[in-house]
């Protein structure tokens, strides 16, 4: 059945309609907020441990009758349970998109063909937890009988960014003597910067995450690292120091990885979904299978509040609608994410990712160019830090930019022997809430120089405090926004076709860049091939 075009449907006029009369009438967040008093409890809406705060967008009870009405007609419920069944709703790759699969828990059951996938994501979490046991207790040594004492994940893109994000955010949880590190650039310094740290091949673990086994980034970090492992342990130590987590096996084992270091991940989970799988043993190696299975339990509960909750009531799905809210009838280019909370400073990164690679598509499921705006630029960073840089723009500038706060009611458990700990976090929520309250109310003043105009979006979202289960409810809770946007625009929010034709040119400038390369004459660009020259006489070559 082909998708519907919904910009050519009634619920899009509608909306384009009503966001005219409200752009006209110049609504304001003061005046929505005065007029009714009943709005924070209708917009702030719960999933799991996580209450999030609706209710400073510029919406009306009628819009969001009107957003509930297009995501009925997009067949947003009807795409999210397909998804979660196992249909293969990636459909330019022809497979399905089953990360929830990957948490599904004991007792469920998803069919994939006629293969009940959750016992296999089972039997590849026992392998994990095993695998990290060996690791944290020491038992696994390596070439010379040495435990293992540093973790190095190579990965970079969905084998990178969530795991590096996690990492940080649950460094509260982490194994004491135990160092994981992640290197995901192929620019040499990367590596190096991790391996002049100190760190000694006889107690070094690489982790090499990727689920292709052919992205040049990631080999070339392996090469290189095996390459400094077996110059100072000799080849035999490969097998010791490497394991691989991927869907091709064989590459794998030609690299020297010993099968039974060999751990999957299935086609059927997108790179930038893949945090609780295997992609994530590094993860589980730092914080242990307990904690992991947390976090799985957290993406959990969201699951099932995705699944149960009807449109009105959905966090993710209002999250979507309003995306689409501001992309489409507002023509807002980007969307902020301002953690507060230090540790959670690489969220931003891993929902750039998630959210530009996934909708950053111009055609629909179909092939047609699509007849709106999709997926929003991505940024975001830490706060209290921007607001000592960035804020001054979201607070004066001319563009309008939503903003999606989140922070905790208590502090890191470890930071409790900091004497001032309870006194700093205060200051940390304060400014949190500070910042998207001013940011929605602005400040009257006769001087337009320090004049707010306020009127400017934002969703708080606050959980008690950042553990492994909130962490994978935050995760579960923007993967389904996500997928909720990509149904709502009617896009493929699982392939990334976009990113191939960079990669195949840049092997084809690679080889024109070496000493001896005489091809460059006449295959690409002028500019590239001006700068190509350029390249060359500052080398030398
Ligand atoms: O280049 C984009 C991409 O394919 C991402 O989608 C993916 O997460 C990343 O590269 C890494 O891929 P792999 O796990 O196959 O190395």
């Amino acid at each position: 059945m082909a998708s519907t075009d919904i910009t050519a449907t009634e619920e899009w006029a509608a909306l384009a309609r009503h966001a005219r009369e409200l752009q006209a009438g110049g609504v304001h967040l003061r005046d929505l907020f005065s007029a009714d008093p009943g709005r924070v409890g209708r917009l702030a809406l719960t999933a799991g441990d996580l209450v999030i705060d609706c209710s400073r967008h510029l919406v009306t009870a009628e819009t969001v009758e009107l957003l509930l009405a297009l995501a009925d007609c997009a067949g947003v419920s009807e795409r999210i349970a397909a998804t979660m069944a196992g249909d293969p709703v990636n459909a330019t790759e022809g497979r399905p998109a089953l990360h929830t699969a990957l948490r599904a828990g004991p007792g469920a059951s998803v069919v994939v063909g006629d293969v009940d996938v959750t016992a296999a994501v089972s039997a590849e979490l026992n392998r994990m937890a095993g695998f990290a046991r060996a690791v944290r207790s020491g038992e696994l040594r390596g070439a010379t009988g040495k435990p293992v004492r540093t973790v190095v994940n190579l990965g970079i893109g969905g084998s990178y960014l969530g795991l590096a994000m996690a990492h940080a955010a649950l460094a509260a949880f982490r194994h004491r003597d135990l160092d994981c590190r992640f290197v995901a650039n192929v620019d040499p310094a990367d590596l190096a910067m991790v391996l002049d740290d100190g760190l000694d091949p006889a107690e070094t673990l690489f982790v090499v995450v990727s689920k292709s086994f052919t992205t040049a980034e990631t080999l070339a970090n392996a090469r290189a690292a095996r390459r400094w492992v077996t110059s100072a342990l000799g080849p035999k130590a490969v097998g010791h120091h490497f394991v691989a987590v991927t869907a091709d096996r064989s590459a794998a084992a030609e690299f020297g990885v010993r099968a039974e270091n060999v751990f999957e991940m299935w086609d059927w989970v997108g790179g930038r979904y893949s945090l609780g799988s295997a992609a994530g043993l590094s993860l589980m190696v730092a914080i242990g299978e307990d904690r992991f299975d947390e976090m799985l339990a957290g993406m959990r509960a969201v699951d099932g509040h995705v699944a149960r909750q009807p449109l009105a009531t959905n966090a993710p799905v209002l999250m979507a609608l309003l995306a689409v809210w501001y992309r489409d009838f507002w023509g807002l280019q980007s969307r902020v994410v301002l953690p507060y909370a230090h540790r959670l400073r690489l969220l931003p990164d891993y929902l750039q990712q998630l959210q530009m690679e996934s909708n950053g598509k111009r055609v629909d499921l179909e092939g047609r160019a699509v007849g709106c705006e999709t997926g929003p630029i991505v940024w975001g960073a830490a706060g209290t830090g921007g607001q000592h840089s960035f804020h001054q723009l979201l607070h004066q500038g001319t563009t309008v930019v939503p903003a999606d706060f989140i922070v905790f009611a208590r502090p890191d458990a470890d930071t409790a022997q900091l004497p001032e700990a309870g006194r700093q976090h205060e200051s940390l929520v304060a400014n949190c809430l500070a910042q998207a309250s001013t940011l929605a109310f602005g400040t009257v003043s006769d001087d337009p120089h320090r004049e707010l105009p306020g009127n400017r979006p934002s969703t708080v979202i606050m959980a008690p405090e950042l553990t492994p289960s909130v962490l994978g409810q935050l995760v579960a809770l923007y993967e389904h926004e996500v997928l909720a946007q990509g149904a709502l625009w009617g896009i493929n929010s699982f392939d990334q076709y976009g990113v191939e034709q960079g990669k195949t040119l840049a092997d084809a400038i690679a080889g024109d860049l070496s000493e001896g390369s005489s091809r460059s004459a006449s295959e690409h660009d002028p500019s590239t091939k001006s700068l190509i020259a350029h390249y060359r006489r500052l080398r030398e070559l």
